[in-house]
């Protein structure tokens, strides 16, 4: 029988995730299963522990990867931090923000939002303006966001909810591994990240962390998280202590690939890892203006990892990234809600950030719009 796998194409990754990822990302997971409570798959998840507080940045001993993808990160989030009637505020500029909004809003909360235009940055002022006028249980925000390329400005969010008692959630998918996320000197009690972005990973699990105080009020809630499967009370008697209890039986593969992408991290040093990002952004931006293609998003709120650019007049948007797709082996994504038909996104997350990767989009950007 014809054998579909065989005719799986390398395409070069560059959209907003997945990302390209390492051959010894691969082999990790064609490495033997092992049982889920097996004891040295026990010492591989401590080592997962260890090294996503490294990339996360924090000390926070509730740090593991849920089974699922990075939106299964945000449910876990919201799912154990919210109650009915909750008063919950959402900075929205972007798609991601909109499904916090959605998966808040599902639980019962009582959902206010500060929303901003598309590629432009939350204005922590507008936040703080907020804060004073109603006490909110929690504040989320979307580090970067996927679906314009704007980073917002998390740390200083961070302060003005400092000084109220809200918890603050950050979602992290696109951030996390690509450029700064200091979780505990920001003041972050929960976040959520995902896989297949900047730690090259497949898609399939969402490294998840939550402070002292956010466990304190999951911990002693007055209703039942509502969710089994994400309940972290659970998972942490899974992923902590002396004897481990069974919850759920782990993606085993999933998690050496983990393992194996945070390690490539470690290894190559986090502010190497980042300047790497920038560095490939820069290279990426200049040859993009060179070619006449202009960014969407103002230089200071630009993410490295995913690079907006406004479609050139008389470019059909379709027509080139098929063309980049057939003929290039490329894979760049479209514009999302208003930003449809007006942008692209290019990709330079986790193992695509490479020199070799940007001068061939480049190169086959300009064939194709005959620049
Ligand atoms: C910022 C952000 N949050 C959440 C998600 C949802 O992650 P997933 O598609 O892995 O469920 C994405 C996916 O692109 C994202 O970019």
């Amino acid at each position: 029988m014809n054998n579909m796998l065989d005719d799986v194409e390398e395409i070069l990754l560059m959209g907003p995730g997945p990302s390209c990822i390492h051959d010894s990302v691969y082999d990790a997971l064609s490495r033997k299963t092992l049982g889920h409570m097996d004891p040295y798959f026990i010492h591989i998840m401590d080592e997962i522990k260890r090294l996503l507080q490294i990339v996360m940045q924090t000390q926070n001993k509730m740090t593991i990867p849920v089974s699922g993808t990075g939106s299964a990160g945000m449910e876990t989030c919201f799912v154990n931090l919210v109650e009915r009637n909750d008063p919950i505020l959402i900075l929205i500029n972007g798609v991601f923000g909109q499904r916090m909004q959605e998966v808040a809003t599902r639980l019962g909360a009582d959902v206010d939002s500060l929303e901003f235009e598309w590629g432009t940055p939350v204005l922590p002022d507008k936040v703080a303006e907020k804060l004073r006028s109603k006490d909110y249980k929690i504040v989320a925000v979307v580090h970067a966001e996927t679906s314009t390329g704007v980073k917002n400005p998390v740390e200083k969010i961070g302060e003005f909810i400092r000084e109220t008692n809200a918890l603050y959630l950050v979602d992290t998918v696109t951030s996390l591994g690509g450029i700064e996320v200091a979780t505990d000197s920001w003041g972050i009690d929960a976040l959520y990240s995902g896989t297949q972005k900047c730690l090259s990973c497949p898609p399939g699990l969402a490294p998840v962390s939550f402070s002292d105080r956010a466990l304190d009020v999951i911990l002693n809630r007055q209703n039942k998280i509502p969710n089994w499967y994400l309940d972290v009370s659970m998972l942490t008697k899974y992923w902590e202590g002396q004897t481990r209890v069974y919850h759920h039986t782990a993606p085993i593969n999933m998690l050496y690939a983990l393992y194996q992408s945070l390690l490539l991290i470690a290894e190559e040093g986090l502010t190497e890892v980042f300047q790497r990002h920038y560095e490939n952004h820069k290279k990426l931006v200049e040859g993009l203006e060179r070619i006449g293609i202009q960014m969407l998003v103002a230089p200071e709120y630009r993410l490295p990892m995913l690079n907006s650019v406004v479609i050139p007049e008389g470019a059909d948007d379709a027509e080139v990234r098929g063309r980049l797709r057939q003929d290039y082996k490329i894979e760049i994504g479209p514009g999302l809600g208003p930003l449809a038909g007006k942008i692209w996104r290019i990709g330079l997350m986790g193992h695509t950030a490479r020199e070799e990767n940007v001068d061939r989009v480049l190169s086959a950007l300009k064939e194709i719009l005959n620049r």
